[in-house]
């Protein structure tokens, strides 16, 4: 029987589509992305169960504050919300949380329930869960350029990818974007480099353990070739 295949080491994930999902059944935006927790929980759990490693998603960008002050504040309450109710069943699942952005802009409750998260669950070595929040992938190349040239650090691809906020987990491998856009949105512009993208139609509360599982196959599915040659890959096989 043939060896199970080697699942991806880090899967990212652009959690989209969580107003589609409520506006379809006439409640507020914010219902969707309460449903979205959900699924990012359910999500997780599968994740830590099919071997992965990292899972990093993106729950808030630094454009996202263009939506209406309502929604933005809703999904600060929400996030702040999530710490508490979250993170100690997380803790016990093994998982380690990171999170990944821009402090400026958030408020201090918001501020203290994410770095309590982190050093609460900073034991944990199952999953590296990274919750990219106030996050774009622009903000963190201008973020780590910047810390080299006030080190004085020649700006090189190592120096400056040991400089980006996710430098502590290797790139992913699998991108998966849900709710049918295919578009990046300024995430992981450095680290997806030679990820394989997978889109998905499912909005992100209806992408279940059946949806990842269809996403990791089309992903087992594919010759990751880093610019070589079929032939030379399989020659390595
Ligand atoms: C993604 O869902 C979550 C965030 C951006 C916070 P959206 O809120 O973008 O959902 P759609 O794309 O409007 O359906
Ligand atoms: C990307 O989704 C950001 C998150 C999922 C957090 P958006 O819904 O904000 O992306 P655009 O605006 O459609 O590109
Ligand atoms: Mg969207």
């Amino acid at each position: 029987m043939a060896a199970p295949p080697v699942p991806p080491r880090h899967v990212a994930i652009v959690m989209d589509g969580n107003g589609r999902w409520a506006q379809r059944r006439f409640l507020p935006r914010l219902a969707g992305h309460k449903q979205g927790v959900e699924s990012l929980r359910r999500c997780v759990r599968a994740c830590a169960q099919r071997g992965i490693g990292v899972l990093t998603v993106f729950a808030f960008s630094s454009e996202n504050w263009n939506r209406p002050a309502e929604e933005v504040s809703g999904l600060m309450e929400l996030l702040a919300k999530a710490l508490t109710r979250e993170v100690p069943q997380l803790s016990q699942e093994g998982v380690r949380l990171h999170f990944v952005g821009a402090r400026a802009g958030l408020s201090d409750k918001v501020r203290a329930g994410l770095e309590l998260a982190q050093s609460q669950t900073a034991h944990n070595t199952r999953l590296v869960l990274n919750v990219c929040f106030n996050y774009g992938g622009r903000w963190d190349i201008a973020q780590a350029a910047a810390q080299l040239a006030a080190r004085g650090v020649p700006i090189t691809e190592e120096s400056l990818d040991r400089a980006l906020a996710l430098a502590h987990v290797p790139d992913p491998d699998l991108l998966i974007r849900t709710g049918g856009e295919m578009r990046l949105s300024n995430f992981l512009l450095w680290q997806a480099a030679y990820a394989e993208l997978y889109f998905s139609e499912r909005l992100w509360p209806d992408f279940d353990e059946a949806a990842l599982d269809e996403a990791l196959a089309a992903y087992h599915a594919r010759e990751r070739r880093f610019g070589q040659t079929s032939e030379q890959v399989q020659a390595c096989a």
